[in-house]
């Protein structure tokens, strides 16, 4: 575990001003500030999600503290770098706790460290809020633990129902990754909507996060001819697997998840992601005013950079948190944590956020496609409905709440082809490119 570079400097703040701090009692933090820890993997094969997750809790806390902080009080954030390991995710939880006093934490973006970290948050009473783990297990650690984002139930749905409906496809494979929560459930979630729909599962692969050479794998989807490969994994793998199965001479497209969102994925991936598709969050060229601010507050902060859907989740994450410590009763662990579940209709950027009785929200996902040159397509946004909460099926209702006027294309069940938006401004275009842009990584706005 590691604290990321661009915060050494507040680390040795805080490390000087950390009697104060405990002197702070209950709040977790000293006179005037109250201290949140955020965890997640800023180096490592998955450091995009940590680093973006990152800056926009940053961005999210700095906008608080310009405007008066909580009761007074200026929020700061103490993160730390579990470098992708579900091991060093726990440690880290548990160093916020005990060491640093946090009162809440945000974080893990990864379903299988959230996991690790939240028994860790539960046991000490400290809320957690997850941004964006959508594995349905990690709520169900505690009355705790939150997120700020749709689950894999819904998740899985979305894209069988554009590949079954839209792309009207209807055979199969699947490579998913054993060693994540994640991709096990998504796939399974993904394999259960689409054989109620009509669909069949022509072949079912394994590998294990970190493997390089997928060709055995690839060799047997190959033999089975599906006509869509879904890979519910993380970007770094499917980086490579989409390169390995066009040289195994897979020309089916692939599908995916939430994992995918990466400015890496493309430079991985290159041309042979091409034509494929991932269900997500958001779209940084959804035109409503909810998602336009927010873009624009973040390229203000990060030299031009694009928000992904981890930041947009992330910002999420954070201001539906000060939004409950704002209306807890005091500033402890079991009031916040009340003050969360009573969320109702928070406007949040990626949507309206009410936490359900199991402490998840519903809201809204979209697809998008990997175009020419890496560039993230909008192909529409699907509403939830009650596979939201893992029961079978109905008719997905019409999306609202979100945010805008939305030319809303797709909402399912109609069989035909949703209207792709595109991108919308040659900055959104260069943005989805995949080279790296912005700020290095671990700047952040200044306070
Ligand atoms: N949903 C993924 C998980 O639970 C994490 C993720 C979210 C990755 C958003 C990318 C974008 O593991």
């Amino acid at each position: 575990m590691r604290q990321i570079p661009a915060r050494l400097l507040l680390c040795a703040l805080l490390i000087g001003c950390k009697s104060k701090e405990q002197s702070g009692g209950g709040t977790g933090g000293g006179q005037g500030t109250i201290v949140v820890g955020e965890v997640g993997s800023m180096t490592g094969t998955e450091a995009t999600f940590g680093v973006s997750s990152d800056r926009a809790i940053q961005l999210a806390s700095s906008e608080l503290n310009a405007a008066g902080g909580i009761r007074g009080k200026q929020i700061q954030i103490i993160a730390l770098d579990d470098e992708g390991k579900p091991e060093e995710a726990a440690t880290a939880a548990t160093r916020l706790i005990a060491s640093e006093h946090v009162i809440a934490l945000l974080g893990e973006v990864a379903s299988t460290r959230s996991l690790f970290m939240a028994p860790k948050a539960q046991a000490n009473k400290v809320p957690m809020v997850s941004p964006s783990s959508t594995n349905p297990k990690v709520t169900q650690v505690g009355d705790y633990i939150f997120r700020a984002c749709f689950i894999d139930p819904f998740q899985g749905y979305v894209m069988a129902k554009f590949v079954h409906d839209n792309l009207k496809l209807s055979k199969a494979a699947i490579l998913k990754d054993v060693r994540n929560d994640y991709s096990v459930g998504l796939a399974q979630n993904f394999t259960e909507s689409f054989v109620r729909m009509g669909g069949k599962v022509v072949a079912n692969e394994s590998y294990s996060n970190g493997d390089v050479d997928f060709k055995a794998q690839l060799t047997n989807i190959r033999n089975a001819h599906p006509e869509v490969l879904y890979v519910p994994g993380y970007y770094t793998d499917v980086g490579l697997i989409a390169r390995q199965a066009r040289e195994a001479g897979i020309t089916a497209p692939m599908a995916g998840g939430d994992g995918w969102d990466s400015e890496k994925l493309y430079e991985i991936g290159g041309a042979a992601l091409e034509g494929s598709y991932f269900s997500n969050h958001y779209s940084v060229d959804d035109p409503s005013p909810r998602i336009t601010e927010f873009v624009a507050r973040f390229k203000k902060a990060y030299g031009g950079q694009l928000p992904d859907s981890l930041a947009a989740q992330a910002y999420d994450a954070a201001g539906m948190l000060f939004d409950a410590m704002k209306r807890a009763t005091e500033l402890t662990g079991p009031a916040i944590r009340d003050a969360l579940a009573q969320t109702k209709g928070y406007k949040g950027v990626t949507g309206d956020i009410t936490m359900d009785q199991n402490r998840n929200a519903s809201k809204p996902a979209v697809v998008l496609k990997v175009g020419k040159g890496g560039k993230y397509e909008f192909q529409g946004r699907i509403a939830p409905e009650d596979t939201a909460t893992g029961a079978p099926e109905g008719s997905p209702k019409k999306t609202e709440g979100n945010t805008a006027p939305n030319p809303a294309p797709g909402n399912v069940p109609t069989p035909t082809p949703m209207p792709e938006l595109g991108a919308t401004s040659p900055a959104a275009a260069a943005a989805n490119t995949g080279q790296p842009q912005g700020v290095p990584s671990g700047e952040h706005p200044k306070k």
